[in-house]
């Protein structure tokens, strides 16, 4: 994939320049070689990785050691919270993911500094939000990533106003935003919505109780982000507890805002006239994990994950232990060994601490190898099966029925061209070509890319016969090229 600036714009900045006014131990000088300044706006995404394909030959067990990136989850809402403050906002252990890109365009849209740090800082990027003039997100950028609408509640809360694209339907299902519309209208901003786009203003937001009436991931992180800045105190009651959830309290805790009950249903923030900048690094990507270790128990390998975090993956290794495979754990890692005769165990998507549902086509495709039936049932999204009919194209018997797939195993997977249609789906056909018998070409993996950091790269690295064919350049270049 090549990335095409038009006019790049690279300064080296001294230390001191980047950090005015900032407090706590990010003031550690930034060494002259490892930043570089560009300007976001003049870049494009070459159109032709569009095109990629993965061609992958199965039957390789997945044996050594992969790391795990940071959480792309976790990341985005942290990108957005830089938003809350003019100071610098460092944030480390930043996935190597095109939806990272999307989010850096859309700060950059608006106004804000972002640096890239590259070679041994590559995972680290600096926001700073000191000149946001244009305070919307254009419908161009939500479209290609819904998570776009974690900028809507920080803006309001910063700059008194937003203008933010509605995100429009999904592959898995409606995703409406109106739990974040009406929350924002309990914190006192005036909502209107009108040629596609959510206009939101507040002189200043004032604290306030909100009830969800269904538990929102990014509905939680983007109203708790807003409530950091309001007058007064507000409570925010069934709220989501996802891990991410909480990196993101721990990062606006860094930032000065003052935040109880992360991780819980019942979130209290206490508002503050104003936050500073911080230096935060973000969790392990526990669904790439999941991922990854799915991978290794069907090809049979001996895999050990490194900078992960077990204790976020609870409800699928208690599955997988009850689906006949052995796991083991240390704080920052786990190790999946071979020899396991899978048995039918059902699944259902629930919440965080449940089942996740971004761990459910991965799943799936276990559950097409283990002996017996198994029953899926996802409840947190209305369509998201798609994966079943690629998976039926590879010779898995699986049936859907509305929010149910029933799925009998163990069935031999064969080779076929397969297509991704979303970036959960896309895992799930990627496991399954590294079992099935014979070549397996899975075309549009720009999904893939949304969310997996180079995992052709990862998966070669452990024995898996996997390439990457585009149209143009054979590899894939993930950071801009800098043609100084
Ligand atoms: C987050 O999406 C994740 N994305 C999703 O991961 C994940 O699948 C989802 O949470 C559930 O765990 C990010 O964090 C960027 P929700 P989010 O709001 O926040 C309904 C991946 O693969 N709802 O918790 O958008 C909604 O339709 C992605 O990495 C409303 O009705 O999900 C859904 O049925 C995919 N109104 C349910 O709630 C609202 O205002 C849960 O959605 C908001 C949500």
């Amino acid at each position: 994939m090549k990335l095409v600036p038009k006019s790049p714009n690279v300064r080296t900045p001294g230390p001191a320049s980047l950090l005015p006014g900032a407090v706590g131990d990010f003031r550690k000088p930034v060494s002259r070689s490892r930043t570089i300044r560009i300007d976001f706006r003049n870049i494009a995404i070459a159109p032709e990785s569009l095109m990629d394909k993965f061609v992958i030959r199965g039957g390789n067990p997945l044996v050594g050691s992969v790391r795990i990136s940071g959480a792309k989850n976790a990341a985005l809402p942290a990108m957005a919270a830089a938003i809350l403050t003019d100071e610098p906002v460092i944030l480390e252990n930043i996935p190597d993911v095109r939806d990272i890109q999307t989010e850096r365009n859309l700060l950059v849209s608006m106004g804000a500094e972002v640096e890239l740090g590259y070679g041994r800082a590559s995972h680290r990027t600096t926001i700073s939000c000191s000149k946001l003039a244009n305070p919307e997100a254009a419908y161009e950028l939500v479209k290609t990533m819904r998570a776009s609408t974690l900028v809507l509640g920080p803006l309001v809360a910063r700059m008194g106003r937003a203008r933010v694209s509605q995100p429009g339907g999904c592959a898995i299902g409606a995703r409406p935003i109106d739990l974040h519309i009406k929350g924002l209208e309990r914190l006192g901003a005036t909502i209107k919505q009108e040629h596609g786009y959510i206009e939101a203003s507040a002189e200043r937001l004032r604290g306030g109780h909100i009830i969800f009436d269904k538990i929102t991931v990014t509905g939680t992180e983007d109203l708790m982000m807003a409530a950091t800045l309001a007058q007064g105190e507000t409570i925010m009651e069934n709220c989501a507890r996802e891990p991410e959830v909480t990196d993101l309290a721990a990062l606006l805790t860094k930032m000065g805002a003052r935040i109880e009950g992360a991780g819980t249903h019942t979130i209290r923030i206490q508002g503050v006239e104003k936050l500073h900048g911080a230096r935060h690094r973000i969790i392990p990507d526990r669904i790439e994990a999941g991922t990854f270790v799915t991978a290794a128990v069907l090809t049979g390998g001996d895999l050990t994950l490194t900078n992960c975090d077990p204790s976020h993956l609870g409800a699928l290794i208690q599955k997988l232990e009850e689906a006949g495979v052995r796991i083991r754990t240390a704080p920052d890692s786990m190790r999946v060994t071979n020899g396991h005769q899978l048995i039918a165990a059902d699944i259902t998507t629930e919440e965080y601490p449940g089942f996740p549902t971004d761990m459910q086509a991965q799943y799936m495709t276990l559950a097409t190898q283990a002996q017996g039936t198994s029953i899926i049932t996802e409840n947190i999204f209305e369509n998201r099966f798609m994966h079943a009919h690629e998976l039926v194209r590879m010779g898995a018997n699986i049936k859907v029925e509305g929010r149910r797939a029933i799925v009998r195993g163990k069935t031999p997977l064969s080779s076929a061209a397969v297509q991704c249609s979303d970036l959960r789906a896309s895992a799930s056909l990627v496991i399954a070509a590294l079992v099935a018998d014979g070549e397996t070409i899975i075309d549009r993996v720009y999904h893939v890319d949304r969310g997996y950091e180079r995992i052709e790269e990862k998966l070669k690295g452990v024995g898996a016969q996997i390439r990457r064919i585009g149209e143009i350049l054979p590899k894939r270049a993930t950071a801009p090229s800098v043609v100084a």
